[in-house]
């Protein structure tokens, strides 16, 4: 789509890679490419939905709009309400302040009871141990079950719940706070 005066967002190519760490020195052994050559354009007045399955890059690729990530690559320009052109993607972050009040996002778990803090084998599993339904390596086995179950890869148990999509952390939530024994 061609920009003409009325786009008010323009985003070209743009990409956000997270570094996969790994290893005793957390080594970058490769790279989740969440957003890979995404472009679009948004002209006033107009509403844009973008669609895809759980954990296609729908929320980073908003989040990369609004800087709360340092894009990989690509542009994201953005007309000010004073007229002004500027690539949301590489301007400094003392600049995108202001900006900040024009340009948001509506968090789609906003009340996420899930504990930063805790990876998602902790999570799921503290039910298990609280109501001493399994523990130690059993434990392990059966959030690895329950995560299949949902659709999860149980390779992804010692995550944290950020490193997971907004639809991914519904389903962790899902099955957290479970008080019945797991099938
Ligand atoms: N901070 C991060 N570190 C590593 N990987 C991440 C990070 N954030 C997201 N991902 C991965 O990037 C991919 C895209 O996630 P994203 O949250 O953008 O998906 P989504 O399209 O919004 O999904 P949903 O519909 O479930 O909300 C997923 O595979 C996710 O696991
Ligand atoms: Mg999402």
């Amino acid at each position: 789509m061609a920009s003409d005066n009325n786009t008010i967002l323009e985003v070209i190519d743009l990409k956000q890679y997270f570094p996969i760490r790994a290893g005793f020195m957390q080594k970058i052994v490769g790279y989740v490419k969440a957003v890979d050559g995404v472009s679009f354009s948004l002209r006033e007045n107009e509403t844009l939905g973008i669609r895809g399955e759980s954990g296609c890059g729908k929320t980073t690729t908003g989040r990369a709009i609004l800087r709360l990530y340092d894009p990989s690559g690509g542009e994201v320009w953005y007309r000010t309400l004073a007229g002004e052109r500027v690539n949301l993607a590489t301007i400094e972050k003392k600049q995108m302040m202001p900006l900040r009040r024009e340009v948001r996002m509506i968090f789609q778990d906003p009340f996420s009871s899930l504990n930063p803090r805790m990876t998602v084998k902790d999570i799921i599993g503290e039910p298990l141990a609280i109501h001493k339904v399994a523990k130690g390596r059993e434990s392990d086995d059966k959030v690895a079950a329950l995560m299949r179950k949902v659709g999860l890869n149980p390779a992804y148990m010692r995550r944290y719940p950020h490193e997971f999509s907004g639809g991914q952390r519904q389903r962790i939530a899902w099955r957290a706070p479970s008080r019945s024994a797991p099938g």
